[in-house]
């Protein structure tokens, strides 16, 4: 009677345990882990290499950072609420062992036997996880995909094809939480309706005894039937709890993988503190070699050159002899490179990445704009107070300022999503004049002119010439009338240097430089 009493205050204290703490529970789960994990892993992708953004898909990194973490959040409360629920049916065998042993014993074969069949249903759960998991990755790629490349798929008239693929994505997707979710609520009624199978069984089975009016025999089989009862009432929520836990799980191996690739990917912080805060002597490069990944070759293979502080340099070379990638490796977007880059006679490697781009200014063919205001985007990432006269400055050198004035809102125009307000030559000019707020020691171009009419590329060598006053220039086109006056050129062809030297030098030499002037100056002239 005592033991009986004790494990029924145990499982009462239990329940009220987890009654206060389940508010606890809720806030540790979802503040202390949720919030720390998505947190953790978004600054991990600030961190990383730039290769890693070359192998993820961007929907696959906004479901991560969503769904996946709060799969994970999913998994730790079914955790926490299937050992709650084991507790209780612990609690229960122990009562209907002292009350029925032999009807108990029969009971565990039963429960074995379920619990049995629930294990060779695991991995069905869990492919249905990982279908939901892939479906609702692609749906998200889809429409990221179709958000950026919507010019080209309207141009190709390709909106049926696409407007398939999203069919069969998102049906993929709602077919497997339709599967989930019929599983999930049809465990309990069915274990319910077990339970009473096998209590009408027991009644039918104990009819005479129960009939004969022993009031110990009768009260002992009332209660073992309202264990019973909850015994499968627990069962059921455990199975049920189960699989949707194995449902939400594939999520949570992805999170942590991907969380596992980002630290590997990391961009390596020097243990010691060498903050380069100026630039005055060169940047020499020795024997560099760089490849994007394992098994794939090098891009450029033993590079040595040096670029004097103030001085101009370019690289230039067929379509895919690294040149952007030599730009980003110098960027200090790839820390994995052979061979050396010594600024002012310290490793790049060793070099606080932060301090370093403090000194780099970097336009590209492709200028990013943000889905903000003009003056937002000129100001974007500035620690330092700017003025409106500074600002007004800065886009009169580079250029946009006139463009700027015919907008009725001016510096307030938003410029939308990647900044479809402005054409090319304008987002570029933009990105200039941020460079000029910058004012940075080094300036880095890679084919920044390449993808614009005759006027725009007047603008921006405009622009970009007074910006490149009095700065160290390393730039990378293969149009050569844009680099004829720098004061060295580097020819690079499939990843090796072929020839240095001025223009003037290099035309003499009658090489591949000399080559490329001849064909461009015959194009240009047609
Ligand atoms: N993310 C990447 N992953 C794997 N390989 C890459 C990646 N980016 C570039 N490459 C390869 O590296 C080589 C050099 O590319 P890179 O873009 O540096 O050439 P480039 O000289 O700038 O060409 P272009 O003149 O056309 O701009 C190419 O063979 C390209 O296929
Ligand atoms: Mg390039």
């Amino acid at each position: 009677m005592y033991i009986l009493l004790s494990i029924f205050l145990i499982l009462t204290v239990t329940e009220l345990i987890f009654i206060l703490n389940n508010k606890l529970i809720l806030r540790f789960s979802m503040f202390d882990v949720q919030d720390k994990v998505s947190n953790q892993v978004f600054s991990h992708i600030l961190d990383a290499r730039l290769k890693f953004f070359y192998k993820q898909r961007s929907g696959d990194l906004i479901n991560l950072l969503t769904n996946d973490v709060n799969r994970g959040f999913c998994c730790i409360k079914h955790l926490l609420d299937i050992i709650r629920w084991s507790i209780f049916i612990c609690g229960y065998i122990c009562i209907s062992l002292l009350l029925l042993p032999v009807y108990t014993f029969g009971l565990l074969a039963i429960i074995a036997v379920i619990m049995l069949v629930f294990k060779k249903a695991s991995p069905y759960l869990y492919s249905l996880g990982q279908d939901n998991l892939r479906a609702q990755e692609d749906a998200s790629n889809i429409i990221v995909e179709t958000m950026q490349g919507f010019r080209s798929i309207v141009l190709a008239c390709a909106q049926d094809i696409h407007k398939s693929k999203f069919k069969e994505i998102i049906h993929r997707f709602y077919y497997t939480i339709y599967n989930n979710t019929w599983i999930t609520s049809s465990v309990q009624p069915f274990m319910r309706f077990l339970s009473f199978l096998l209590l009408a069984l027991v009644i039918l089975f104990n009819k005479r005894t129960l009939l004969g009016g022993d009031p110990a025999y009768f009260s002992k089989m009332f209660f073992f039937i309202y264990v019973t009862g909850n015994i499968f009432r627990g069962l059921g929520i455990i199975n049920s709890l189960y699989s949707s836990f194995a449902f939400n799980y594939e999520g949570v191996l992805v999170l942590l993988k991907t969380d596992e690739e980002l630290k590997a990917m990391k961009i390596n912080v020097p243990s010691i503190d060498r903050g380069i805060r100026s630039f005055s002597r060169m940047i020499e490069v020795k024997n560099l070699s760089f490849g994007y990944g394992s098994g794939e070759s090098e891009v450029f293979t033993d590079l040595t050159f040096t670029v004097q502080a103030s001085r101009k340099v370019a690289f230039a070379g067929s379509s895919g002899s690294g040149k952007s990638t030599l730009i980003d490796v110098i960027s200090g977007f790839h820390d994995d490179y052979k061979g050396s880059i010594l600024v002012d006679g310290e490793e790049l490697k060793n070099i606080d990445k932060k301090d370093w781009r403090q000194l780099l200014g970097y336009v590209s063919q492709e200028t990013f704009i943000f889905n903000d205001t003009i003056e937002n985007n000129l100001l974007f990432g500035f620690q330092r107070k700017i003025g409106k006269e500074e600002i007004i400055q800065a886009c009169k050198n580079a250029q946009i300022y006139d463009t700027i004035m015919s907008f009725a809102k001016k510096f307030d125009t938003e410029l939308g999503e990647r900044g479809v307000r402005l054409s090319g030559g304008e987002k570029q000019r933009l990105a200039i004049a941020r460079l000029f707020l910058k004012d940075p020691l080094i300036v880095l171009l890679d084919e920044a002119t390449s993808s614009l009419d005759s006027e725009s590329v007047k603008r921006v060598k405009e622009a970009l010439n007074s910006l490149s006053q009095g700065r160290t220039v390393i730039a990378a086109s293969h149009r050569l009338s844009t680099i004829g006056d720098f004061d060295a050129i580097h020819i690079l062809e499939k990843g090796r240097l072929v020839e240095s030297g001025s223009h003037a030098q290099l035309l003499a030499r009658k090489g591949y430089y000399f080559r490329y002037y001849t064909i461009q100056t015959m194009e240009d002239n047609r």
